[in-house]
């Protein structure tokens, strides 16, 4: 026994990350494409740093990123050649609406989105839409504050509108907003949001939290009503968090630290907010402006699945530890001392994958799709031009390893598996190309110089043979 039949093998990309092309064929600029490469990155992604266009002095890589805009069939060839059943992807908002309030969509916009999955159904592989990966129209932040109007609420539903109508018998599987727990950790990437001097950022936060989980269930009406046969996704960037020792402080703070990016999918799943929610609200003075309305649409438009991304487990310390900070996609946390890192020292921890998905398939009972996962490492081009990334194998490996024992073992329901950058392309939170997750190689630095040339790696091979045996052969 291993994967079930028809279980989708595939990657993921997201449209900001590898499509460049950022000022043509009507495209407006958005929140992703002024985010720098370099130390002012992050305080930009938080919001901290207000930068809403283009500054001298900067290299921004999303402008071009990997060319996905002008070499998608290329690259879903390549995609195909491995064997891929799904293709993880994103919009990018201001293709389609390049304010974003506009009456009338982009029709350039819509017809590059059009021939992309054309080009997946030519080979059989089901598109995985992401609606929002992180970007917002610059436009909806200048004159509207980003997701902290309750307007952005239409102008979404409006965006899904367009596309669940225009891809009907198309695209199958959507995500409403990519790692949507992300809005309180890196609001202005997460969420448009720009905060003015001592403002109240956790009101704001949440304010903005709730209006995305709004839109995500008119998301969810809206294309259950245009096709039933959609398939309507959260999307929660996971990874348990493990209290640092059996010192109850520290199994109190792994909790309230868990139930910080459960209460999303518990809104988006269970149609409410949970009472430790409501709760820590009022403990936190945060008010929000829930409606009847907003009630109802929660209660009754739930997600079809639950999906997340997994890098690597967390870990939490109470008051009074003694326990080391350590980095990881975004999310503060303390060094788990028995796991090892990566070279950007995010954690390692296989059997996480398979602790977090039995933690979420218990407290949902809805299958899941692992969306992300990956290695992001240092690659070496040999002389000969091949590249072996023998620890990217290594890393999936025992990831996979642990989806099969979270199937067979516990029983939980799994749809599918996208590992994050199938194809090199631009890291999300630093800007940086050397940071590679790909099976593919692109040839481009951080500082934008190279061929854009793809090429095949060791790991190409070994995936291609792991979703031919559906997963039985793991080299
Ligand atoms: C996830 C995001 O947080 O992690 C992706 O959904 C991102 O957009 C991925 O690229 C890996 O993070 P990074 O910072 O290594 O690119």
């Amino acid at each position: 026994m291993g994967f079930p039949k028809g279980f989708l093998w595939g990657g993921a990309t997201a449209a900001n990350q590898c499509e460049g092309a950022y000022n043509l064929d009507g495209r407006g600029l958005a929140n992703v494409d002024v985010m720098p490469h370099g130390p002012e990155r992050w305080p930009v992604g938080t919001g901290v740093r207000p930068m809403l266009d283009f500054e001298e002095g900067y290299y921004y890589p999303a402008q071009s990123g990997i060319d996905f805009y002008h070499r998608y069939r290329e690259d879903i060839a390549l995609f195909a050649e491995m064997g891929f059943k799904v293709f993880r992807m994103s919009i990018a908002w201001s293709r389609i609406f390049p304010k974003g309030d506009e009456q009338e969509p982009n029709e350039a916009g819509l017809a590059f989105y059009e021939d992309v999955f054309r080009e997946c159904q030519k080979y059989g592989i089901e598109p995985l839409v992401t609606i929002t990966h992180f970007d917002c129209p610059i436009h909806l932040i200048t004159q509207y504050g980003g997701w902290r109007n309750c307007k952005l609420i239409d102008f979404y539903k409006k965006l899904a509108r367009t596309l669940f109508t225009r891809y009907r018998g198309l695209v199958r599987y959507w995500l409403t907003f990519n790692e949507i727990n992300m809005i309180l950790h890196a609001p202005f990437m997460g969420a448009g949001l720009v905060f003015e001097e001592g403002e109240n950022k956790q009101q704001v936060k949440y304010t903005a939290a709730h209006h995305e989980l709004v839109a995500s269930a008119w998301a969810t009406k809206i294309a259950h009503e245009i096709d039933p046969d959609i398939q309507v996704g959260c999307m929660l960037a996971a990874g348990s968090y493990y209290p640092y020792s059996p010192r109850p402080e520290d199994v109190r703070a792994a909790q309230l630290s868990n139930q910080e990016n459960y209460f999303f999918i518990d809104v988006q799943s269970r149609g409410s907010y949970p009472a430790y929610a409501l709760r820590m609200l009022e403990r936190e003075g945060i008010e929000l402006d829930i409606s009847d309305e907003d009630r109802r649409i929660l209660a009754d438009h739930t997600v079809d699945f639950i999906s997340f991304s997994y890098y690597s487990s967390r870990c939490a310390a109470g008051e009074g530890s003694d326990a080391d900070q350590v980095k990881g996609n975004a999310f503060a946390g303390v060094k788990n001392p028995y796991l090892s890192e990566s070279q950007w020292g995010w954690a390692i921890d296989p059997l996480g994958l398979r602790i977090t998905m039995n933690e979420l398939y218990d407290r949902y009972q809805k299958p899941l799709f692992v969306v992300e996962n990956g290695l992001g490492a240092i690659d070496r081009v040999a002389e000969d031009g091949s590249i072996d990334d023998e620890y990217r194998i290594e890393y999936l490996r025992q990831h996979i390893q642990a989806m099969r024992d979270a199937i067979t073992e516990d029983g939980v329901e799994l749809l599918g598996y996208t590992t994050w950058g199938p194809i090199d392309l631009v890291s999300a939170g630093t800007g940086e190309m050397s940071k590679r997750y790909g099976f593919i190689y692109v040839d481009r630095d951080d500082a934008g110089e190279g061929s854009l040339e793809r090429s095949r790696k060791k790991s190409f091979y070994w995936y291609q043979r792991v979703i031919e045996t559906n997963g039985e052969d793991l080299g």
